[in-house]
């Protein structure tokens, strides 16, 4: 968990890495439909292009058949409710399985909006970078990954629903996730690599 910007995709695609769980996010998920033109991409993508939630059902839906396929998973921008948290739990019951721990990553809403705005994501790989925290290879070397993107809810006003409905509707998950015991909040201002070090401390998972 954490809101937009604090850098649960960068931090999650840095601990698929380090510990073989599958990355699971419900933001590319709703990307990939919408790019695809399907007829759920069209009816989500007037929810994601203004920053806020698709509906529960569709998500819920969407995100199901990941936690049965794989033994473990990093679960990334879900869940973002309590409706949500609770159908997780549900889900979770029906093949016996368990949230390990909640990281929550914690950044000022000034620092966060500087990150989104620079916020440039690969087109042919997927890869998010940052132009000055970090930045992509070199333009013309063999490894460039160009060009590049920028997320349509990337736009001032939409950084500003999304960081709302955060603090409105994700941040309560706090105190649900605290009174299980498994809640861990990590400082997220810090540089990618340290957010990384303590993450994997918090998880159990560094060696
Ligand atoms: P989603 O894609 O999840 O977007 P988000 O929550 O707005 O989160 P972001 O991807 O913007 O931020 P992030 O924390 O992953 O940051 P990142 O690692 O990229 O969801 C998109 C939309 O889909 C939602 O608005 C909604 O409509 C829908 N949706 C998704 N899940 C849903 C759900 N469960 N229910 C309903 N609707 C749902 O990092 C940001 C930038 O900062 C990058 O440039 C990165 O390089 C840089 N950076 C990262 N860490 C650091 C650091 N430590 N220091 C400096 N720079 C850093």
């Amino acid at each position: 968990m954490g809101p937009q910007g604090a850098g649960k995709g960068t931090q999650a695609a840095k601990l698929e890495e380090e510990t073989g769980a599958t990355h699971i996010e419900t933001g590319d998920l709703v990307r990939s439909e919408i790019k695809q033109e399907t007829e759920l991409g069209k009816k989500i993508k007037e929810y994601s292009d203004k920053g806020e939630l698709v509906p529960d059902e569709i998500i819920i839906d969407m995100t199901k058949p990941y936690l049965d396929e794989n033994d473990s998973w990093i679960l990334d921008g879900f869940p973002r409710n309590k409706e949500q948290a609770k159908a997780l739990d549900e889900a979770l019951k029906e093949i016996d399985e368990k949230i390990d721990k909640v990281v929550v990553l914690e950044a000022s809403d000034e620092e966060l909006i500087e990150r989104l705005s620079g916020r440039r994501q690969s087109e042919a790989t997927g890869e998010v970078y940052h132009i000055e925290h970090n930045p992509p290879p070199e333009e013309g070397s063999e490894e460039d990954p160009g060009p590049f993107v920028q997320r349509d809810d990337d736009t001032e006003e939409a950084i500003r629903n999304r960081l709302k409905t955060y603090h409105e509707q994700t941040e309560p998950l706090k105190d649900y996730y605290e009174e299980q015991g498994i809640l861990v909040t990590v400082d997220a201002s810090r540089d990618i690599d340290e957010v990384t070090k303590e993450v994997l401390e918090a998880v159990g998972e560094n060696k």
